[in-house]
């Protein structure tokens, strides 16, 4: 080794600059000290919550997207609006207003988020309750600041509602932490139609597939849940939408409509294997479902259905 190239050796890696933000946010996740209050708080939403057409509506089955993120639109939009009028003359009905309605939007944000949480991993569910302690704290100060501007108050109140608006910003920071960084709520589904060229594929001969039993394959970059019942040949994504969770490992059963249907091992989620339609969540979004067909050689081909 020249001298050069010994020096290079010694120094290592420089290490990478980060926002102060972002450390602090990491070390969140990694904060095992959150650990007791993550269980009995998961417990008790587990509890309360049972898988059904309420956890469904709260997760945003129905819609097809997450409903947490959208309703934060509510308190925020409102409680930001707030802090402008309180800078103003003349607006103290209507910034009485703004914090009320803030105040009501966050009841259904909070129960909506706390549905996701509860089927989250561990290091996103630590952030995650620092986010909610956060907007919890914004909404108890938005309440104090209610109550001071009904007394007529309107100094004390205004200060209240600043301190919100502090407490707001730095839950919403991890929020935006939570859904980007450590992506909960976007799809974990493989990006099939950039991995998947056009057309018919080959995927294995169709007497390697148990009857009944959901098997893994491989379609170059991704994987396949592959399941065959009877003469009909089922294939969807592997990754589950929610969180990445291996479908192949899953339970298969038949819904109420008779669909046949997996069942995620990790939380729960429900899909039907026809299509990869959400039968109940966790997951939103539909999972990535393939055509199948079997060619006079017994080999089974597969293309993304449309
Ligand atoms: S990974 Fe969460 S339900 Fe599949």
């Amino acid at each position: 080794m020249n001298r050069r190239a010994s020096k290079i050796f010694r120094r290592g890696p420089r290490p990478v600059a980060r926002p102060r933000l972002v450390e602090v946010a990491e070390s969140l996740e990694q904060a095992r000290g959150l650990d007791r209050a993550v269980g009995a708080i998961s417990m008790a939403v587990r509890r309360t919550l049972h898988p059904g057409r309420v956890k469904d509506v709260l997760h945003g089955v129905p819609a097809g997207h997450p409903a947490h993120p959208p309703l934060t639109d509510v308190p925020v939009g409102c409680w930001a609006s707030v802090a402008v009028l309180d800078l103003l003359p003349g607006t103290r009905r209507a910034a009485q207003a703004l914090v009320a309605a803030g105040i009501a939007g966050a009841i259904p944000t909070a129960l909506t988020g706390w549905a996701d949480w509860s089927a989250l991993h561990r290091e996103q569910q630590r952030v995650g309750l620092v986010h909610a302690m956060g907007t919890s704290t914004a909404t108890l100060l938005y309440t104090a600041s209610l109550v001071a501007r009904w007394r007529g108050r309107q100094g004390t109140g205004r200060v209240l509602g600043y301190a919100g608006l502090t407490a707001l910003t730095a839950g919403g920071y991890l929020g935006g932490h939570l859904a980007f960084r450590q992506a909960a709520g976007a799809s974990h589904a493989d990006p099939v139609a950039h991995l998947v060229p056009l057309g018919w594929h080959d995927l294995c001969p169709a007497s390697e597939l148990p009857d009944g039993w959901p098997v893994h394959r491989r379609l170059g970059y991704i994987g396949l849940f592959v399941l065959r019942t009877g003469d009909d040949i089922h294939v969807l994504t592997d990754r589950c939408s929610h969180l990445a969770g291996p479908l192949h490992q899953g339970r298969v059963i038949t819904d109420d409509n008779a669909d046949i249907c997996v069942v995620c091992p990790w939380h729960g989620s429900t899909f039907r294997v026809a299509d990869g339609s959400v039968v109940h969540g966790p997951a939103t979004g539909r999972q990535p479902a393939f055509e199948s067909r079997v060619l006079d050689n017994g080999i089974v081909q597969v293309r993304p259905l449309g």
